[in-house]
């Protein structure tokens, strides 16, 4: 596949049909760095979310082996995807955004960096969660995620009750759902929201301690320096 199977916009166009999505709709053109990356990377590194979603990914052949699979929603520019798959050789990292800029620097820093077990997939994560297997990813990472924080955006949020059954199904038994959010009652929704899950089991009695593993963002550091609190979440399939 190459940059002109991508559309020229730098986020993933809503499909007809579509519920209502989790992201900002941006507007801009790809720089000529980030189409290079695309042009040149995407036939190693890259996976569009297939349309229509009843097509199945098949984890095993995207990654060319058969090991756990991490699923980060919601990569960003890909730091915490690139320290951590680089960190755990024997699973495989698939991000997935719909910021075209950020899908370009993952897969630049992973050539960069000679890590053979990064994936980026382009498009909705709710829509490629249709797509995987029941019970085939040993962990789901949702860092930082759109905090959406007026009610009336509320139903925006990654984390409520259909998204997060959804996520729970795609685990294997005892995976792992890992949510950070800097944004303290969005950290409560997604605490009552985990809790309430029948599928899901909190590996602490609350919040998490911040575990050593999970990368400082961008999005964290500017948290950090606006003096809001990080609050972990880690719940487990039962
Ligand atoms: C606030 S940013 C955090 C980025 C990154 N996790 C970090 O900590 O730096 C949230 C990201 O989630 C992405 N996003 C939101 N909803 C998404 C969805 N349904 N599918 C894929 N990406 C999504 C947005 O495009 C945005 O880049």
């Amino acid at each position: 596949m190459t940059s002109t199977d991508h559309s020229r916009s730098d986020t993933v166009p809503a499909r007809h049909g579509a519920g209502i999505r989790t992201f900002h709709p941006r507007r801009g053109r790809l720089s000529g760095r980030h189409l290079d990356a695309l042009d040149r990377l995407w036939p190693s590194y890259g996976l569009m979310v297939p349309d229509p979603p009843e097509v199945q990914v098949d984890l095993s052949t995207l990654f060319g082996r058969r090991a756990p699979v991490v699923l980060e929603i919601g990569s960003g520019m890909g730091d915490a995807t690139v320290a951590m798959a680089a960190a755990d050789s024997g699973r495989d990292y698939l991000a997935v955004e719909v910021h075209t800029p950020g899908i370009a620097n993952l897969m630049a820093v992973t050539e960069r960096r000679a890590l053979t077990n990064v994936r980026v997939a382009r498009g909705d994560a709710i829509e490629l969660l249709h797509c995987l297997p029941e019970a085939s990813l040993d962990a789901i990472h949702v860092f930082f995620p759109d905090p959406w924080p007026k009610a009336r955006h509320h139903k925006r949020r990654l984390i409520q009750p259909a998204h997060v059954e959804l996520l729970g199904s795609r685990l294997v038994p005892g995976g792992t759902l890992h949510c950070a959010t800097d944004w303290p009652e969005y950290a409560q929704q997604m605490r009552q929201t985990l809790t309430d899950d029948p599928a899901l089991v909190n590996a602490y009695a609350g919040y998490a301690p911040r575990p050593e593993h999970r990368p400082v963002t961008k999005f964290e550091r500017r948290a950090l320096a606006a003096g809001r609190p990080i609050s972990d979440l880690i719940f487990h399939r039962r």
